[in-house]
C-alpha cells in the first residue's frame, strides 16, 4: 500500500460516515488522502459535505445505464482517474459486480449495520429488535463478489437497551460506525491490515475473528 493511500469514498446519501472520515484526517487521526468522492445520486448530501471539504467529486447515475456492467465499467473509468488504492463503501446503495470487484482486488472496504454474519442484507436493526438479541453492532470487512460476506476486519459491538426502538438503535450503531471505521480503514492504509488469499490479515496473521471494540 502507498505511503498516503490514496482513497475513493463512494456514497449515495447522506454520508455521515464519509463525514467521520473528513473529520478524522481533518483531525490528524487518519493518515489517508481522500482522493475522491463518489456518488451515484447527485442529489446525495454527501456531494456537499465533499465539496465544503475541498476534496474533489464525481457523479455517475446508474439510471443513465442499461445494466449493471455497463454502469460499473464508467464508474471504474471514473474512479481510475484518480488511481485510488483503496475504495471505502460508505452507504453506497449499488450491489457491484464481480467484475467491478475483480479490478479493485482485495482494496474495497465496506461498513455493514450489523455482526456479521448474522443480519447481511437490509433493514438489520428492526431484524435485532425482533429476534431478542442482546448484542448488535457494525462490521467493516473486504469486499468480494458474495454481499455481506467478505473478511471481517473489526466489529464495533453495543448492548441492547431493553425497549429502545430500531431508529435509536441505529443512532447508536452510526455513532460506533463513525468511530471504528476510519480506524479500520487507517490499518489497510497504513498496510498493517491487508487481504491477501481470500482472507484479511493482521501484522501478517489471519484475522479468523475480526478485531472487536465494545462501546456502551
Ligand atoms: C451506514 O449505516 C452503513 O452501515 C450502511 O449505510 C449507512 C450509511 O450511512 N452501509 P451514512 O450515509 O454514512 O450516514
Amino acid at each position: 500500500m502507498a505511503a498516503r493511500c490514496k482513497t475513493a469514498i463512494l456514497i449515495s446519501g447522506s454520508g455521515t460516515n464519509l463525514q467521520a472520515f473528513i473529520n478524522a484526517v481533518a483531525g490528524g487521526s487518519l493518515d489517508l488522502d481522500i482522493a475522491v468522492v463518489f456518488s451515484n445520486n447527485p442529489d446525495a448530501f454527501g456531494l456537499q459535505r465533499a465539496e465544503q471539504a475541498g476534496i474533489s467529486t464525481a457523479c455517475v447515475q446508474h439510471g443513465d445505464f442499461p445494466d449493471r456492467d455497463s454502469f460499473d465499467r464508467a464508474v471504474i473509468a471514473e474512479l481510475d482517474r484518480f488511481e485510488p488504492d483503496l475504495l471505502i463503501l460508505a452507504g453506497f446503495m449499488r450491489i457491484l459486480s464481480a467484475s467491478f470487484v475483480s479490478h479493485y482486488a482485495g482494496k474495497i472496504l465496506n461498513i455493514h449495520p450489523a455482526l456479521l454474519p448474522l443480519y447481511p442484507g437490509l433493514n438489520t436493526h428492526q431484524r435485532v429488535l425482533d429476534a431478542g438479541d442482546e448484542w448488535h453492532g457494525s462490521t467493516v470487512h473486504f469486499v468480494t463478489e458474495q454481499l455481506d460476506a467478505g473478511p471481517r476486519i473489526l466489529q464495533g459491538r453495543l448492548p441492547i437497551i431493553p425497549g429502545e426502538s430500531a431508529e435509536e438503535l441505529e443512532k447508536r450503531v452510526q455513532a460506533v460506525e463513525h468511530q471504528i471505521y476510519p480506524v479500520a480503514a487507517g490499518m489497510v492504509g497504513s498496510g498493517k491490515v491487508s487481504f491477501k488469499d481470500g482472507q484479511s490479515w493482521v501484522d501478517g496473521h489471519p484475522i479468523v475473528e475480526p478485531l472487536i471494540k465494545s462501546f456502551k
